[in-house]
């Protein structure tokens, strides 16, 4: 069914993928309101270390997945560059690609099988031994084993972009309601618009829900509409420098110790973001002792220097998993309602890709080729009933 592209959406969410396609179909001549208070604690994109990285995160089983990262990260340079030139801001950006280090012999197995399955899929790597890994980037502990460079697996500021995002949408006279929505509103089976916590109605024929692991909390619909989403904590650390000292780490380092991962993201300027746990606690945004010590202990193992820095900040987000942990993109079974939620791990690596999928099924009605897998009517089994439950 082709939607009028003149008409009204209500995108729910003020995360890097609400804010997005908000840009995305601003850009295509939608009338567009963002619906989101302006903090949500445990908004994933508020925490999240930013890493584009396809390869380095990749998981046997999850190939679909990982091609559909590749495209989105691939769209990165140029998603980041327009919105730098329309708002003026900087999106933190760096393509410095990522090492993937091993810190003991069986960790070192497990990063060669995943070596032969980014081959199989086509994304480059380059092996590499302890010493040439020390040669990159020199503070990496004297034990390391090696590893392998992924050098299209790079990393943005998420916090750079959200600030770049918003500012493209007040240039673009997006509305933004400061509330979280309660309800979607629907008559006569199709979307109306949105309901706010204060009562408030924001009329839409269009909604997409893009508010993280909160998505499927929102009122109004038929059961299994929408998935549940499970709330999937992730302790990070944000560290700093000294003041005048010269970067830890160049690059993006992510390692396997004693088959535990941990991730070191710099930034530029003095921060480093050390992540993450991944604890299926519910939604408990409580940072624990036992995380931050283990992200320190795996940290320090293959990074002494770490223990030197500040803490500047310890966070807790929640990843918004769906049943099968694949994203949901696009039209649902009611008429008018769209989703872009449930990105679990990967949402800041998936939100060019998302916007525009979503832009796509906004104003002609389809999702491209590419994102009809991960379509949020999947579960559809072809009759009335709800799909998800
Ligand atoms: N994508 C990184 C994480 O979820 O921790």
């Amino acid at each position: 069914m082709r939607e009028d592209p003149s008409g009204h959406v209500a995108v729910v969410g003020a995360g890097v993928i609400g804010l997005a396609v908000a840009w995305r179909a601003a850009q295509r001549g939608l009338r567009v309101t963002v619906v989101a208070p302006d903090r949500t604690p445990g908004t994933a994109s508020d925490v999240a270390a930013g890493m584009l990285t396809p390869a380095t995160e990749a998981a046997f089983g999850e190939e679909p997945l990982m091609r559909l990262g590749a495209l989105s990260r691939d769209r990165y340079p140029a998603f980041a560059a327009e919105l730098e030139a329309e708002t003026g801001l900087p999106s933190g950006l760096r393509t410095a690609g990522t090492l993937q280090v091993a810190f003991d012999a069986d960790d070192l197995a497990r990063l060669a099988e995943t070596r032969d399955l980014l081959d199989r899929l086509g994304l480059a790597t380059e092996r590499l031994t302890g010493r040439a890994c020390r040669e990159l980037e020199p503070m990496l502990a004297p034990g390391v084993r090696g590893g392998f460079l992924a050098p299209d697996d790079h990393a943005v500021d998420p916090r750079l972009l959200t600030a770049a995002l918003r500012a493209a949408l007040r240039g673009r006279g997006v509305r933004t309601v400061r509330e979280p929505a309660a309800a979607v509103l629907t008559a006569d089976g199709r979307v109306r618009g949105v309901r706010t916590a204060s009562g408030a109605d924001v009329p839409a024929d269009r909604v997409v829900l893009a508010a993280g692991v909160w998505t499927s909390g929102i009122g109004g619909l038929p059961g299994g509409v929408v998935p549940p989403l499970r709330p999937v904590k992730g302790q990070v650390l944000r560290l700093l420098l000294p003041d005048g000292e010269p970067p830890l780490i160049t690059r993006t380092v992510r390692g396997l110790v004693r088959g535990t991962p941990v991730y070191l993201v710099p930034r530029d300027g003095r921060e480093v973001v050390l992540g993450a746990t991944q604890e299926e606690m519910g939604a408990d945004l409580r940072p624990t002792a036992g995380g931050m010590w283990e992200l320190l202990r795996d940290a320090h193992a293959l990074v002494p220097g770490v223990s030197e820095l500040e803490v500047a900040e310890t966070r807790v987000g929640l990843r918004p998993g769906s049943p099968d942990n694949e994203p949901l993109l696009g039209p649902t079974a009611v008429p008018g309602l769209h989703l872009a939620a449930g990105h679990f791990r990967h949402g800041v690596l998936l939100t060019p890709a998302t916007a525009d999928a979503l832009a796509d099924a906004l104003t002609g009605g389809a999702l491209p080729d590419y994102a009809r897998r991960f379509s949020a009517d999947r579960g559809s089994d072809g009759s009335e009933a709800p799909q998800w439950t």
